[in-house]
């Protein structure tokens, strides 16, 4: 449908995490017309939920380079050594300003000192963080505070839809569909000579996952509609230890933050023993990817799902005071870890690939920027180093809005991209297909077995979503099952879902090696003769 509504502005961020949020302040407060559109409400999405904290080289006899080097050694050969060289030196002062927008961080007991914690992969206690466990929340409370104290126009419940273009190829737009936000309702577009996508992650293409429900991987999706490069989908996080609620658990699960074990919790198989010790000098504080398969070859030795947390040696006062969020959400599920070890196993937790940017955030389309989770700024490589993550949306949306600014606004041409939202629609219960197929296929460990499997079944439901009136679908197996569905979010979404998980299983099939959080069973060397470069991918519809 065509847009019924339409806004003109200097600026439109889609997302409200750290990353949309800092992008929008600075850019607001340098003059720009700038809209903010969310998904769900501002202060939904994975910013929210981080734990652990943002890492930056804040402590004594720390340094930037210190931090460099631990970031290399975790992305796996695969970083961009100048996108983190400028991560590193940029960290500290982007954190002094997140205080001056007013977030408040956990202090040293007695003193003004902000307090440092370590994660796994880091060799210092770097990791800042807030109300113990509850980092993200923080961050995002004082963002969105500032937001609605400078007046900037927001619109919720907004699902982006696609990039607009004019006749030059520039950007200038996106389409949206809105629910339930009076005027702006149904879909609409904002048209705007700069586009910032800050949407974050795509947790949600696997069963089980600590990302949100909104993290369906709609700005990787869009870009690749509109064109814009994308890259390393296949470098998908694990995070070793989220709360295990069963084989049939699905959705997002709750996270037991590496803080936990970065203070001294023990991870133990079902006999109580310490597997990590001897696997990695820093044992369970090892890089993340390699705690991911210490549990999962553990699991697998032992015939179980799971290993387990312990961290009773903390005793009841350490655990309310500084792990509450975590002590709560054990206890809602009937585990208490003051007196019993938890039981964790890993999760899909962040996508090092996106899409891919320079180092003032410029994507391959003029005039669309993207930052945080959804890009690949070359920061994290094959495997992202702990509480690196809120850093890249703190320091690249600032490098961005001083990108956006330093330039005379620019008019752009009326839009000359069709004004359909998507290519595609999918009914939304082809959601847990994908899911399932992703997880079985594509999780933590893969081979050309698994993945072959995958990509039948999400070839499968593409040709569903594509219908018997595709060109050559006749005998196409899978077109039989095609139903119509109404457009709305769940059938976007899960279009969304559709395509980025097929670019992230290309992906993998295509490297026939073992690196990073990408973990093949048929070829388990790193093989930096072959491999050590990036896939970047374009999508030219319709995607085969
Ligand atoms: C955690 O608290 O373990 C998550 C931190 C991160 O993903 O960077």
């Amino acid at each position: 449908p065509a847009p019924g509504w339409s806004i003109e502005a200097d600026v439109v961020v889609v997302g409200s995490g750290v990353a949309g949020l800092t992008a929008a302040l600075r850019c607001a407060a340098a003059g720009r017309r700038t809209v903010v559109v969310t998904k769900a409400r501002l202060d939904d999405g994975s910013t929210r939920w981080a734990q652990g904290g943002i890492a930056a080289a804040l402590g004594d006899g720390d340094t930037p380079e210190q931090h460099l080097a631990d970031t290399l050694v975790a992305g796996a050969g695969m970083c961009d050594e100048v996108a983190v060289r400028t991560l590193v030196t940029e960290g500290p002062d982007a954190v002094h300003r997140l205080i001056g927008t007013g977030a408040r961080f956990d202090t040293a007991p007695g003193s003004d000192e902000i307090a440092l914690t370590r994660e796994g992969g880091h060799h210092r206690s770097r990791i800042v963080h807030a109300g113990g466990d509850a980092t993200g929340a923080e961050v995002s409370r004082a963002l969105v505070e500032a937001v609605r104290a400078a007046g900037l126009r927001t619109i919720e419940n907004a699902l982006v839809l696609d990039l607009l273009k004019d006749a030059e190829g520039r950007t200038s737009g996106v389409t949206l569909h809105v629910m339930g936000e009076g005027q702006h309702d149904g879909v609409g577009a904002v048209h705007a000579p700069a586009v910032v996508l800050a949407t974050g992650g795509m947790g949600q293409v696997f069963s089980a996952t600590t990302n949100p429900a909104v993290s369906t991987g709609d700005g990787v999706a869009l870009a690749l509609r509109a064109g814009a490069e994308v890259s390393d989908l296949e470098f998908v996080q694990f995070h070793p230890t989220a709360l295990y609620l069963g084989p049939e658990a699905e959705g997002q699960q709750p996270l037991i933050s590496e803080a936990v074990r970065g203070e001294g919790a023990h991870l133990v198989d079902a006999d109580g023993t310490r597997f990590m010790v001897g696997q990695h000098e820093l044992a369970e504080l090892a890089p993340r990817d390699i705690v991911a398969k210490g549990i999962t070859r553990r699991a697998q030795e032992q015939g179980t799902e799971h290993m387990y947390l312990d961290a009773r040696h903390f005793g009841a006062q350490m655990w309310e005071q500084r792990f509450p969020t975590i002590l709560a959400a054990c206890r809602s599920h009937g585990i208490d870890p003051v007196t019993e070890p938890i039981p964790v196993a890993p999760a899909a937790h962040h996508a090092s690939g996106g899409v891919r940017t320079d180092l003032h955030g410029r994507t391959t389309v003029p005039g669309l920027y993207a930052c945080g989770e959804v890009a690949c700024t070359g920061v994290h490589g094959a495997n992202r180093l702990a509480s690196n993550s809120l850093l890249e949306g703190l320091v690249f949306a600032e490098r961005i809005a001083a990108d956006i600014t330093a330039r005379p606004v620019r008019t752009p041409g009326p839009p000359v991209t069709p004004q359909g939202p998507c290519a595609l629609l999918l009914a939304p219960e082809a959601r847990t297909t994908i899911q399932r197929a992703m997880t079985a296929g594509a999780g933590v460990l893969r081979s050309a077995q698994s993945l072959g499997e995958a990509t039948k079944a999400l070839i499968r439901l593409q040709r569903q979503a594509d219908g018997p009136d595709a060109a050559g679908a006749e005998d196409l197996p899978g077109v039989e099952d095609h139903k119509a569905v109404e457009p709305g979010v769940e059938a976007w979404e899960t279009t969304n879902l559709l395509l980025v998980a097929r670019v992230l299983v290309a992906g993998a099939r295509a490297r026939e090696e073992t690196r990073g959080c990408h973990w093949r069973s048929d070829y388990p060397e790193r093989r930096d003769d072959l491999y050590q470069h990036h896939y970047m991918v374009t999508y030219r519809p319709p995607y085969t």
